[in-house]
């Protein structure tokens, strides 16, 4: 029997814009084919995956594909903005954003255990979908940016981060997967070919709990605000300066305390922004790159310049191991 699992042999490595094409064309009839009048809901989250998948769909079946948006308060500066821009206002997607920001922020307060506060995100995330899913009707398919090696770490039981667990049994979807056999580069390739903009479809990987694991402890408002904001001025740094695409991955993180300094010649109590860079070709290991010196203090100057409640900026210079990539 034929292992659906499996990539085709006949599935050529995608490597250029036409064979991307030639692979939408296929996947646009096979869609029409598997999905016919029935209408498919899509998480569509702005990562590269399911932004592949959105595309791609709202060229097989327009408004048939309904794409759910959820803002979790925990996205990078202006990835919600853009998801809406990108895809309702430029592509004219039916997509339904929501605005979970409280109802997140609410579940985390005081919650300062790293894998309690992934687990209240992942389980959060299900149950705002779950409701937007019910309230919709006619819905019989679920599309999902489940690409290859999801598939081989699953089989292996590799697989060390569990984002979004399965939807409850109750609600009943076909799959549909268009880029399951695909590896991320070719996800890539395609996503360009469908005209996706190159800050969505060459994105550096960003962890699903996103922010939540980057404002350390328990997270709170002010200390979310200041990762957003110092995130932000490190990626626009690292794209002005040619690092964007040579790093591997690089963002801040913001602990829950804070140290003393002096502005404006009087003592000051404020956090510290921790910037992280490395490369690595698996994530299981990874080496700290070496970043211009006078690029890091400008990016220093900046986030004391910037980013409100913040009195100094660190570097961190450890492998994994014996470190990890994220602080926690
Ligand atoms: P660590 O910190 O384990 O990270 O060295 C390895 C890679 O995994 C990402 N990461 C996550 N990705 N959910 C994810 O989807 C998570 O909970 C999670 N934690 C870490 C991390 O950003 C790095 O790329």
């Amino acid at each position: 029997m034929e292992d659906n699992n499996v990539r085709p042999a006949s599935l050529e490595r995608i490597e250029t814009i036409e064979a991307a094409n030639a692979f939408i064309e296929e996947q646009v009839a096979s869609v029409r084919e598997q999905v016919k009048d029935g209408r498919v809901l899509l998480a569509l989250s702005g990562g590269v995956d399911s932004s592949v998948v959105a595309a791609l769909l709202i060229k097989a079946i327009g408004q048939n594909l309904v794409c759910v948006h959820v803002n979790h308060g925990l996205l990078r500066k202006g990835e919600s903005e853009q998801v809406v821009r990108v895809f309702k206002h430029e592509m004219n997607a039916n997509l339904i954003y929501v605005d979970a920001v409280d109802r997140f922020l609410g579940k985390l307060e005081g919650v300062s255990e790293p894998e309690k506060k992934r687990h209240i995100i992942g389980e959060e995330f299900i149950r705002v979908f779950d409701e937007e899913a019910r309230k919709l009707e006619g819905i019989s398919f679920l599309a999902q940016g489940t690409i290859y090696p999801d598939i081989l770490e699953s089989k292996d039981g590799v697989k060390a981060h569990h984002n979004v667990g399965g939807l409850p049994e109750d609600l009943k979807f076909e799959l549909v997967e268009p880029v399951k056999f695909l590896y991320k580069d070719e996800v890539r390739v395609v996503g360009k070919a469908l005209g996706l903009p190159d800050s969505m479809v060459y994105r550096q990987p960003f962890p699903g709990p996103g922010l939540g694991v980057r404002c350390l402890g328990a997270i709170t408002r002010d200390r979310l605000e200041c990762v957003r904001e110092s995130d932000a001025i490190l990626r626009e740094e690292f794209a002005a300066n040619g690092l964007e695409g040579k790093v591997w991955q690089y963002f801040t993180a913001v602990p829950d305390f804070k140290s003393v300094g002096v502005k404006d010649g009087k003592r000051c109590f404020e956090y510290p922004v921790i910037i992280r860079a490395v490369n690595t070709k698996d994530a299981m290991t990874a080496v700290v790159p070496e970043i211009p010196f006078s690029l890091l203090t400008h990016i220093t100057d900046r986030i004391l310049k910037e980013v409100k409640g913040v009195n100094r900026v660190v570097f961190d210079l450890s492998p994994k191991p014996c470190a990890t990539i994220e602080w926690e």
